[in-house]
């Protein structure tokens, strides 16, 4: 979600980052074809750039292999996120997408703590075992004082390629009881769609044509805050 919503906001000519604060199942290099280590400049770490021009900063651009676990206690995962904030040379975006792992971790901790959130949004899935973590999330960001712009369904459902049925394969949706017990607006439902996945694994999500995303993305732009100063960097 982190990355269609990069990617999105990129189609609309605005500058984007993406920080993955995953730090221990970092996916967004991946998906945007990243391989090369980022270059070291004086103004600071230079962060990867995409095919798109989408800036972004991982640790797994920092890894000698790809598969290499990062075996971290809380602390470490910590200061590589303030890290990622603080020694990377952004330039001026006009967004910073943060990715997060699910739950309240400290990456979760870290990203409210130091860095200035404009929201937060919430994914979810049709399970409501999926909608619980994202309450305890939520419960999370209102108790740190972050914005949440709303709440996303992911897997929603898959439309039949022969019939365009709509299949819960998760059963039905949670998502609205999950966004009205978190009082904050459900953006949308995606599908599950092979063509997304298949996207990602080729590191081709610029490529994918996100139709359904576009409404999400035009509520989100609608509920953050535009910026009206220049940014203060630390
Ligand atoms: N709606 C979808 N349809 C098809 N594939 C999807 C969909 N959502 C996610 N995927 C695929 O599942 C894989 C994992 O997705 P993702 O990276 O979002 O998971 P994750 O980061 O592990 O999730 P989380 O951080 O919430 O645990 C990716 O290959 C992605 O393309
Ligand atoms: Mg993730």
């Amino acid at each position: 979600m982190a990355a269609l919503l990069a990617v999105a906001l990129n189609r609309r000519g605005e500058q984007v980052g993406v920080l993955d604060a995953d730090i221990t199942g970092p996916s967004i290099p991946m998906m945007f074809g990243l391989h090369q280590p980022p270059l070291m400049s004086p103004t600071g770490i230079l962060p990867a750039e995409t095919t798109g021009g989408i800036k972004v900063m991982s640790i797994n651009l920092l890894l000698p292999s790809e598969d290499e676990a990062v075996i971290w206690r809380g602390p470490l995962i910590s200061s590589a996120i303030k890290q990622f904030w603080n020694e990377v040379f952004w330039g001026d975006l006009d967004y910073l997408i943060v990715d997060l792992p699910p739950g309240t971790s400290d990456a979760s901790l870290t990203v409210m703590q130091s860095i200035p959130l404009s929201g937060v949004v919430l994914v979810t899935s049709p399970q409501d075992l999926a909608g619980m973590v994202v309450r305890k999330a939520a419960g999370m960001a209102k108790r740190m004082g972050a914005p949440i712009l709303g709440v996303v369904e992911n897997m929603s459902y898959v439309t039949c390629p022969k019939c365009g049925e709509k299949i819960e394969v998760f059963g039905p949706s949670q998502a609205f009881r999950t966004a009205l017990k978190i009082g904050s607006p459900l953006l949308g439902q995606l599908p599950l769609d092979p063509e997304l996945a298949r996207r990602c694994d080729a590191g081709e999500i610029e490529e994918y044509e996100a139709e359904l995303f576009e409404p999400i993305t035009e509520q989100l732009v609608e509920r953050v805050p535009r910026r009206k100063t220049a940014p203060i960097f630390p």
